[in-house]
Formats: structure tokens, sequence, C-alpha cells
């Protein structure tokens, strides 16, 4: 089998830049989210992110119009089921995706593969609640989708050698590099930089340095492009307590305890760029 078309669930900034690169690089995409609004915001993202690569001379004025041409949006989400790979990218919620999941999969195509852009959760496990364990895995981009290279490609106990195989032609032809992880709880890339972050918390929490200094000292001392509390509200603070919440319950280790003050922020709502505060005050 070969993938021509891709199935996009969730168009928020995960989503939006799947389906960015997708379209880019050739692929028929169908955008799935539960409101017009968010469909309509997503397609502004996408052109705005197409217009900076035009401007940067990294890709050409039609490649820009080709690519939004092969993006459509839908409310509709089997209408994703005709498409060669889903790529669910919805909230880091468990409950949220089996529910996606159990109402595509009736309208799935049997060839269809099923993959989840989740940056922690068991793969083994979404996998079982559906009726293709053997062709789903975890496909996992990095924020921002456009600009990371790299791709997690996580494969469940029972996922197939031909559904990676599959999977690692598309994240070649999207011109990234795929990372293989075992399934183990947050893979590669967040077991290793939420642990960082959360100290990064930590180290705030009592009083070490400032958000100020904790950042410069990251990006001036180890050469990290952004620090870690500049990043954890780039990536979203729910996003990053999700994760460590995932690492201290699969892991069962208190060096995965998410930092108290984290969770303070997210119980105030204070999630980061998208809610315009976290560590620093976008407003
Ligand atoms: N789409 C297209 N292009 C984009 C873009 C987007 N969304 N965001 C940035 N760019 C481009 C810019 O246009 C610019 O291009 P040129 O160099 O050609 O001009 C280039 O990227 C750099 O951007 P900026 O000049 O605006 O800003 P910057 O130099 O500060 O870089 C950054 C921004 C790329 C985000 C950089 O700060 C960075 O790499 N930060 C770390 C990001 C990171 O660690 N991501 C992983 C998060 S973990 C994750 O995603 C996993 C998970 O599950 C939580």
């Amino acid at each position: 089998m070969s993938i021509s078309s891709v199935g996009v669930v969730g168009a928020g900034q995960m989503g939006n830049g799947i389906a960015h690169v997708m379209a880019l690089a050739g692929y028929d995409v169908m955008l799935n989210d539960i409101s017009q609004d968010s469909l309509d915001k997503a397609m502004g993202v996408i052109t705005r992110n197409l217009d900076r690569q035009v401007s940067s001379e990294k890709i050409s004025a039609e490649e820009k119009v080709a690519a939004i041409g092969r993006i459509k949006t839908t409310l509709d989400l089997p209408e994703l089921g005709q498409t060669d790979l889903v790529i669910e990218a919805a909230t880091e919620n468990e409950t949220v995706k089996n529910k996606i999941f159990e109402a595509l999969l009736p309208h799935l195509k049997p060839e269809t593969i099923l993959t989840s852009n989740t940056s922690s959760i068991s793969i083994t496990r979404l996998a079982s609640r559906t009726d293709r364990p053997e062709k789903f895995m975890g496909f996992h981009f990095m924020n921002p989708v456009p600009v990371m290279k790299l791709v997690e490609l996580i494969r469940g106990i029972a996922t197939d050698e031909a559904t990676y195989k599959e999977c690692l032609s598309v994240v070649e032809n999207l011109g990234k590099t795929a990372a293989s992880a075992e399934d183990f709880p947050a893979f590669i890339v967040n077991r290793i930089l939420m642990p960082m972050i959360n100290e990064a918390v930590y180290t705030l929490y009592e009083g070490v340095g400032s958000v100020k200094s904790i950042d410069e000292s990251m990006k001036l001392g180890a050469a990290h492009p952004m620090g870690p509390l500049e990043l954890a509200d780039f990536i979203g603070l729910d996003t990053c307590l999700a994760i460590m919440n995932v690492l201290h319950d699969g892991l069962a280790d208190t060096k995965y305890r998410p930092c108290p003050l984290l969770t303070k922020y997210v119980e105030a709502g204070w999630l980061g760029r998208k809610t315009k505060r976290g560590f620093y005050d976008y407003r």
C-alpha cells in the first residue's frame, strides 16, 4: 500500500502543523476538529506559517498555494475514514483519544493505518481499544512542526513491520528524521525533556533562581534555543503536567513527581502562551 492521503484529527498547534507539513510534502489532507472556529483559525495559522517559509525562501509561492489547495477541513470525523493514514492529534487525554477512535473505527477502510501523536500515553493500550492493533502506532511530531526535524515512531506490542515501514517512509517524504522508540512512558524526547522542565520549575519553586535567571542560564550556559520555563509555556503547562503524571504513574518513581508549582499554575488556568499567562505574562 502506498499512502497518498492523510486524515488529521485536531486542528490545534500540533494538528495544524501536521496538516501543514503533510500538504507541503504532497499528501492530500483532511483536517478535522469539533468547531468551525478552530478549523478557520488553523487555516489562518497554516497560511501565516507557509508565508514565513516563502519569505525566507524555504519554499516558493507556488508550493504554498499548492499546499493550501491540498488541505480540506471538515467537522465530520467519519469523512477521514477514506484516508490512508490517520494521525490523531487531539488533547493529551486518554479518554478523549479513545472516544475519537471509537467514533472513527466504523468508518475506516480496513487498510488504513491509525496513529496517535500522543506525547506520552501507552500506544499498546490505545491500540488495544481499536480493531487494528497491528496497524496502530505512535507518530509523534515536535513543536513547531514545520521547523523541528524529528518524528518519534513508537511501535506498540502488536504493531506489525509493514505499518512501521509505511510510517517511516512518510517521515522520510516529509524530509524529517525518525527516531524509533519502544513503548514506555513518554518515549524518548519527553522522558528526557520533561524531567528537565520539571526540575526548572522546582528550581524556581525553591527560590534558587528567578524565571529570567533560570532561562538565561540554560540558553547561555547550555546553548538551549529556549529556556526551560519559556519552553514549558510554549508547549503548554497542562501538557507538561500530563506528561509528568504519565511518567510518575507509569514508572512509579518519585523522581518524576510533578513540581507542586506546576500543578498550581495549571489549576489557576495559567497554561502558558495559549492562555496568555504562564511563567511569563503575554497579555
Ligand atoms: N512555522 C514555520 N516556520 C517557523 C515556525 C512555524 N510555526 N516557527 C518558527 N519558524 C521559522 C521562522 O520563520 C524562522 O525561519 P528563518 O530562520 O528561515 O527566518 C526560524 O523558524 C526561527 O524562528 P524565529 O526566528 O521566529 O525564532 P527563533 O530563532 O527564536 O526560533 C524556535 C524559534 C524554532 C521555536 C526555537 O526557539 C526553538 O527551536 N525552540 C525549541 C523548540 C523545542 O524544543 N521544541 C520541542 C518541544 S517538545 C515537543 O514538541 C514534544 C512534546 O510532546 C511536548
